[in-house]
């Protein structure tokens, strides 16, 4: 559903961290399509720069661009005192799971690192707005659901990956704490899929995808011969395990609802549908969306997966008059058409 202040929104220049990335170039359409001004800042460690072009094309305008690491703090000094930003939304990060086990000393230093320099530099521009990209990974082991925003969160995080995601939360409440002039959104992402409508912009993995959307989609391309499906054996309705998938279009608008209802200090909302959909299912819904069978395989249980989770995305429909209005079909339509048109991904 469409935040109804978003119309009444006045221009903002926002400064979108990680903006290059998969959430970032989405929520970068979103808000340059209601008349917001935004600088893309991205080291490019995860994304490319023609991702940033298709941006522009869908705008049918230029987008403002830094090729920068967030850790360089004098850089990104001089990227404020150039653009003067009202707002900053904070995507950069790394984010794979896996990975975060393998290099947790890379993980902690980019991720924390990277907050680090951009809370500083904040400050001294005096930029007190913020909106985080925070993970339903914070709740770790869920102790009821739906999830809300008061389950406990830490207890059963299993690598630091999500662990960097709570420090972070920590740290910002202790910023806003300091500052309460700060007002600052945390933003608890469930799984977001999906893509925009042109198919121009999508999610573009490197190398063989983590996570079960991109997967599946490029079973369906024929780059990769069939799904491993982790486990049949979970506490679930089908055995499989099952997740709160949120089309990334209705996340970006998740992000623009949290903008205009900013307050001081740090409001934390979870971001979702409300509804889980099992691995099963998701890989029917693809199966409906491009027409053809998705070959699959049982696997074991991937380490550190939990049966299921989903939210109750009750305090962001309260508090910011949001809703996720896409379902997993439309996610599976805006992702294959994402793929179909684009088998190998952005051009490199
Ligand atoms: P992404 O990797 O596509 O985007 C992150 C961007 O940050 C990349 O373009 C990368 O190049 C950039 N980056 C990394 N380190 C940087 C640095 N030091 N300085 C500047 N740029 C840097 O990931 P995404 O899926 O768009 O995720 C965005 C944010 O949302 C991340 O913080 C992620 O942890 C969080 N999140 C993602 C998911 C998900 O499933 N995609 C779920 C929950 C939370
Ligand atoms: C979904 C389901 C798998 C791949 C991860 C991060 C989380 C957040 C979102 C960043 C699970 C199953 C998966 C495959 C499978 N990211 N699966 N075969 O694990 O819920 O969340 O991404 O913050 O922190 O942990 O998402 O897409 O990897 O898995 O069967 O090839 O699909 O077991 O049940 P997950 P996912």
């Amino acid at each position: 559903m469409m935040d109804q202040q978003a119309s009444r929104l006045v221009p903002m220049r926002i400064l979108l961290t990680g903006g290059a990335g998969y959430i970032g170039t989405h929520v970068a359409v979103e808000l340059c399509t209601l008349g917001h001004d935004v600088i893309l800042v991205d080291d490019l460690s995860n994304s490319c720069r023609a991702a940033v072009a298709r941006v522009e094309s869908i705008v049918g305008r230029s987008v403002q661009f830094y090729q920068a690491d967030l850790r360089d703090s004098m850089t990104l000094t001089q990227i404020f005192s150039a653009e003067k930003p009202d707002a900053v939304m904070h995507f950069a990060g790394l984010k794979a799971v896996g990975e975060s086990v393998a290099q947790p000393l890379r993980y902690y230093d980019v991720n924390i690192n990277a907050t680090l320099s951009l809370l500083r530099v904040m400050d001294t521009a005096g930029v007190r707005k913020l909106i985080f990209s925070s993970s339903a990974t914070v709740y770790g082991d869920p102790q009821a659901l739906p999830l809300t925003e008061e389950n406990r969160v830490g207890q059963g995080i299993s690598n630091p990956y999500g662990w960097t995601k709570l420090m972070i939360e920590q740290i910002l409440r202790d910023v806003a704490h300091s500052e309460p002039t700060c007002q600052m959104s945390v933003l608890r992402y469930f799984n977001p899929v999906g893509a925009h409508e042109s198919g121009l912009i999508g999610e573009d993995p490197a190398g063989i995808p983590n996570n079960l959307m991109p997967f599946v989609a490029q079973v369906a391309a024929g780059r990769r011969t069939h799904v491993n499906v982790y486990g049949d054996d979970y506490d679930t309705e089908d055995g499989t395990g099952v997740r709160d998938y949120i089309h990334v279009m209705d996340l970006a608008r998740g992000h623009v609802a949290a903008l205009n209802h900013l307050v001081p200090g740090v409001s934390t909302y979870n971001l979702g549908t409300g509804l889980g959909t099992s691995v099963f299912g998701l890989i029917h819904a693809f199966e409906e969306a491009c027409g053809q069978s998705i070959p699959f395989e049982v696997t074991a249980r991937r380490p550190g997966d939990v049966a299921a989770t989903y939210c109750s995305p009750a305090k962001a429909a309260q508090d910011l008059n949001w809703t996720a209005g896409l379902t997993i079909v439309d996610a599976c339509r805006d992702s294959w058409r994402w793929q179909s048109n684009n088998p190998g991904g952005y051009p490199k």
